[in-house]
């Protein structure tokens, strides 16, 4: 998705916005571009390609003004160009915007734009933007961005400039993520806190058709009729070093070893005793409400679905309640019957996802409660939910997911326990030998990252192979579902996640030795049929590699190669095969030589539907 920068105070307001912009990078991009005001003038440059042209360009020549937007691109309308690049700038010269979202009727406003005279130099949606603001503008900046956006039909989120106004800065959002930063003498947008954290750590987050009018001296929010809004500061909780790779040759390689500190973050006041009932803060419903609960749908995107198969699992299992899992474009497409007493769960690292938010709208029209599972504080799934369960991981900057995953899933195992703690509809001495393997997840993740060296081993001897199975059963299919994601995501093999019982009824006959399948085979209610399974593909020459419990000859005996992974009780195990299967998926990107934290095609947070 586009990454959105801007500064006004007494800085170079080229260089804050570029530094901005890369730690903006993991959002996906393939053009850039930052323009200034300096003396009376609009100075604008872009690049096609990475940051590292724009570092270059600046170097040779400097930018200088201190006042300035600038934009990462990721292409929806037009192809990346240095013209299609934004900032955008108005027929006049003097105006200048940055967008993230999309415009739905831009179609019929160029025309109308064209035929009053305003000059196009792009395919853009954005653009029409820029010469709206310059049509309505009589001197006051924010009054022309308020009188534009009424035109617009879409999301959006927008960093304007004018050369005739040097000391205003004005951000106006809908429906894409846009925050304000607090600074001394000089204030900040940006699309997310991560960009301007190493600025500062006080910043407003801004809600749907509200601007903000932005100078050296402070920020006044209004709402588009301009009655002032009344707002509270926000303090971002991580340090800005959290948004930072460290020693790690990738944020996907750190995130993956944050694990064990993360998921003591999310159980802590929640689960401290297994022979106490935990706690879920942030639930909103009383114990009476979830016993009168008739239905959960889980609903998310890509790896956040995933998580959310196992919490449908773990919800009926444990707490007897009928489940479903949609993937959040699917479920509004099928326009499901909602009955009383629905909860709606949608999970969302970055609480910005077009789809899931949209989803979640339609649920609650419905009439069902929805209580999302976050990451991002304060998001817009957050803002528009009936509470909000946060996973506790800090700032997740890799676009594949990871820690966020493995903390979706604990926070629906925990959720699935609190729910059948309530209810009362499980083995008190089963609930009580899932809150202890829970207490020891980390213990077990440190394990895990321990054997990395393993797993480097299984990723050179598969990583020239093109194609792959990942197969599970049960609990476990899910894990066997975001393995083959993180696969195909970072190192473009292509990889399928299936059910280990649906391969006879078909994919088997794509087996083949140039074609590896991993195999979740860890013990439990499916296991013998998973060793059949195994058997099956070994028949057909197709290599398999073993995912089992420590010790265990019979898999250990059968696969060509072994990912060991400590026993736990199987209703917790895709804690423990998730981490290894991230790691194999990393190390086989990296054997190829991939961009692993900036994947082709993708970005970090999907704001557009
Ligand atoms: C996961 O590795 C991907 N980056 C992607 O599938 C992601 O999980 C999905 O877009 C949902 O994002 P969200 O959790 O921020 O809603």
């Amino acid at each position: 998705m586009c990454g959105i920068v801007g500064y006004i105070g007494s800085r170079s307001a080229a260089q804050i916005c570029l530094e901005g912009l890369h730690r903006l990078e993991y959002r996906g991009y393939d053009s850039a571009g930052i323009a200034v005001v300096r003396d009376g003038e609009l100075d604008v440059r872009k690049v096609v390609g990475k940051l590292s042209n724009m570092d270059a360009s600046l170097r040779e020549t400097a930018l200088p003004g201190t006042l300035g937007i600038g934009h990462t691109r990721w292409a929806t309308h037009g192809k990346p160009s240095v013209e299609n690049s934004h900032p955008h700038v108005s027929t006049n010269g003097r105006i200048a915007v940055v967008h993230n979202g999309i415009i739905e009727n831009y179609g019929e406003l160029r025309e109308q734009l064209i035929g009053e005279g305003f000059v196009f130099k792009s395919q853009t949606d954005t653009e029409v933007m820029a010469h709206l603001v310059e049509k309505y503008y009589a001197g006051d900046l924010r009054v022309a961005v308020v009188r534009a956006v009424q035109d617009l039909q879409g999301a959006f989120a927008f960093g304007v400039i004018c050369a005739d106004n040097p000391d205003q800065l004005v951000a106006v959002r809908r429906f894409s993520p846009l925050v304000v930063g607090l600074g001394e003498g000089e204030n900040y947008i940006a699309s997310d806190m991560g960009a301007i954290r190493q600025e500062t750590d006080r910043v407003y987050v801004i809600d749907d058709d509200e601007v903000a009018l932005i100078t050296r001296e402070g920020v006044e929010l209004t709402d588009l009729e301009g009655n002032p809004l009344e707002r509270e500061v926000f303090v971002i909780p991580w340090p800005a070093d959290a948004a930072e790779k460290g020693p790690h040759k990738k944020f996907m390689h750190k995130e993956i070893h944050e694990q064990p500190e993360a998921m003591r973050a999310c159980l802590a006041g929640r689960l401290s005793d297994p022979d106490k009932p935990l706690q879920l803060d942030g639930l909103n419903m009383t114990e009476a409400e979830i016993k009168g609960l008739k239905k959960v749908v889980f609903t998310a995107c890509g790896t956040a679905y995933h998580a959310g198969l196992v919490g449908r699992f773990l919800m009926e299992y444990l707490a007897k309640i009928p489940a479903e899992c949609d993937l959040a474009a699917e479920l509004r497409a099928r326009n499901p019957v909602v009955l009383d007493n629905t909860l709606c769960v949608p999970i969302s690292q970055s609480g910005e996802t077009a789809d899931t938010l949209v989803a979640l709208r339609d649920m609650k029209g419905k009439g069902a409660r929805c209580v999302s599972v976050l990451n991002v504080v304060d998001s817009s799934i957050a803002r528009e939910s009936d509470g909000a369960v946060y996973i506790q991981a800090g700032p997740e900057i890799g676009v594949a997911s990871t820690k966020a995953y493995s903390l979706q899933v604990m926070t629906m195992t925990l959720m699935a326990l609190h729910f059948a703690e309530v209810r009362g509809t499980a083995d008190p001495a089963l609930l009580r030998e899932l809150k202890a393997a829970l207490l020891k997840m980390p213990e077990y993740a440190a394990e895990l990252l321990k054997r990395e060296d393993d797993v480097i081993e299984v990723a050179k001897q598969y990583y020239q192979l093109k194609d792959a199975f990942y197969l599970a059963r049960g609990v476990n299919l899910p894990s066997a579902m975001e393995g083959a994601l993180k696969l195909k995501e970072i190192s473009y093999i292509h990889a399928e996640g299936y059910s280990a019982g649906e391969m006879k009824h078909g994919p088997i006959a794509l087996v083949c030795p140039e074609l590896f399948t991993v195999a979740i085979a860890v013990h439990g209610d499916v296991y013998e049929k998973m060793i059949g399974n195994i058997q099956e593909i070994k028949a057909r020459s197709g290599p398999v590699i073993g995912v089992a419990d420590d010790g265990d000859d019979v898999i250990g005996g059968q696969a060509d190669a072994m990912i060991w992974v400590p026993p736990v009780p199987e209703l917790v195990s895709p804690l423990t095969t998730a981490i290894p299967l991230q790691l194999l998926a990393y190390h086989m990107a990296d054997q190829r030589g991939e961009d692993i934290d900036q994947p082709r095609n993708l970005a970090k947070t999907v704001t557009v539907e």
